[in-house]
């Protein structure tokens, strides 16, 4: 049966796939929907002029939806579904003018981006990229009691940015460490979801306080260039900063001269401003610990942002609430 044929028959809703996701998510988008994947460089052009009535798209971060792309989509789209839990590449604004609704993936990815922040805060703190180096050059020539000393996250303070749902479970995740865990938020939490945790209403009282310091905010106008000079600045000099978020949370240039001067002791980071592009400084420096944007990229992960997004579109299609809708 041709896809024409099959809307035709069956009224289906139409979902035209942007990104390119794992296998088994690719599946059960064609399982529940009548589905159509991009196969150019260029999706929403592909979208354009594609005949069909495409009531959704599922995208992820590689396909931004900005104010003009969200205009130009055909008047048959009515749903967006974002395949991440950040919604900083889509102008939701524009959405809302449209009418749209947008739909994210929540709760699903939080215990991988915890597992990664965790990850990131021992690479840098045990000096993981310094350590790989010295293997993979052929150039460690024994054990010797001076050889790459890092810190434990034992008996250490942890401060956290953004005490949401992937906050809280990073904090979880170190208590087991024996981490005394801060945060800065909006408002403080309850006490059943601090749990001990204590407040600090800025992040300027924050950093002088911690050890580790891990942002887990969205990229918003309050949020962007948050870690900067003035911030480091107040920092301790053990001070090791994970960014788990969105790169354009850090001043680079910042970040580069506290690290290269010793200001602050090491960097974790999964996720940078402009990507793929990272600031060619980063590739010298020993005491940072990089990866490339891989905090949800579990199969678990995965598998959980393609079901919530699927059962969002069909609450939606039946008028059924959706909690992961955006607008
Ligand atoms: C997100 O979901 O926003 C991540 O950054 C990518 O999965």
């Amino acid at each position: 049966m041709g896809r024409d044929e099959k809307m035709a028959r069956t009224g289906d809703f139409a979902l035209f796939v942007a990104s390119r996701f794992i296998e088994p998510v690719e599946r059960a988008f064609s399982e529940a929907f009548v589905t159509r994947f991009a196969e150019s460089r260029d999706p929403i052009a592909e979208l354009r002029e594609a005949a069909g009535d495409f009531a959704g798209i599922a995208f992820s971060l590689d396909v931004p939806m900005r104010r003009p792309v969200i205009e130009s989509l055909p008047a048959s789209v009515r749903v967006l579904a974002t395949y991440s839990v950040g919604t900083d590449h889509i102008d939701l604004e524009a959405a809302r003018e449209r009418g749209l609704a947008v739909f994210n993936t929540p709760g699903v990815l939080a215990d991988s981006v915890a597992e990664n922040a965790i990850f990131l805060m021992l690479g840098a703190a045990r000096r993981a990229t310094e350590a790989i180096e010295l293997l993979r050059q052929r150039a460690w020539h024994g054990w010797h009691p001076g050889q790459l000393v890092g810190r434990q996250m034992s008996g250490s303070t942890l401060g956290i940015l953004g005490m949401g749902d992937i906050g809280r479970r990073i904090a979880a995740r170190a208590r087991s460490f024996g981490m005394q865990i801060h945060y800065c938020n909006r408002r403080p939490l309850p006490p059943e979801l601090a749990q001990g945790a204590e407040y600090h209403p800025s992040i300027e009282t924050l950093v002088a306080e911690v050890d580790f310091l891990v942002l887990a905010c969205p990229a918003t106008d309050a949020t962007r260039g948050i870690v900067n000079a003035d911030l480091l600045a107040r920092a301790r000099p053990e001070l090791v900063l994970v960014n788990i978020a969105r790169g354009d949370l850090v001043v680079d240039r910042a970040l580069i001269d506290a690290l290269q001067s010793g200001r602050i002791q090491a960097a974790g980071l999964d996720v940078f401003a402009g990507e793929p592009a990272v600031h060619p400084d980063y590739f010298d420096l020993k005491n940072v610990f990089m990866l490339p944007h891989v905090g949800s990229a579990t199969v678990e992960a995965r598998l959980g942002m393609g079901r919530i997004l699927i059962d969002a579109i069909q609450h939606w299609r039946r008028g059924e609430p959706v909690t992961n809708r955006v607008c």
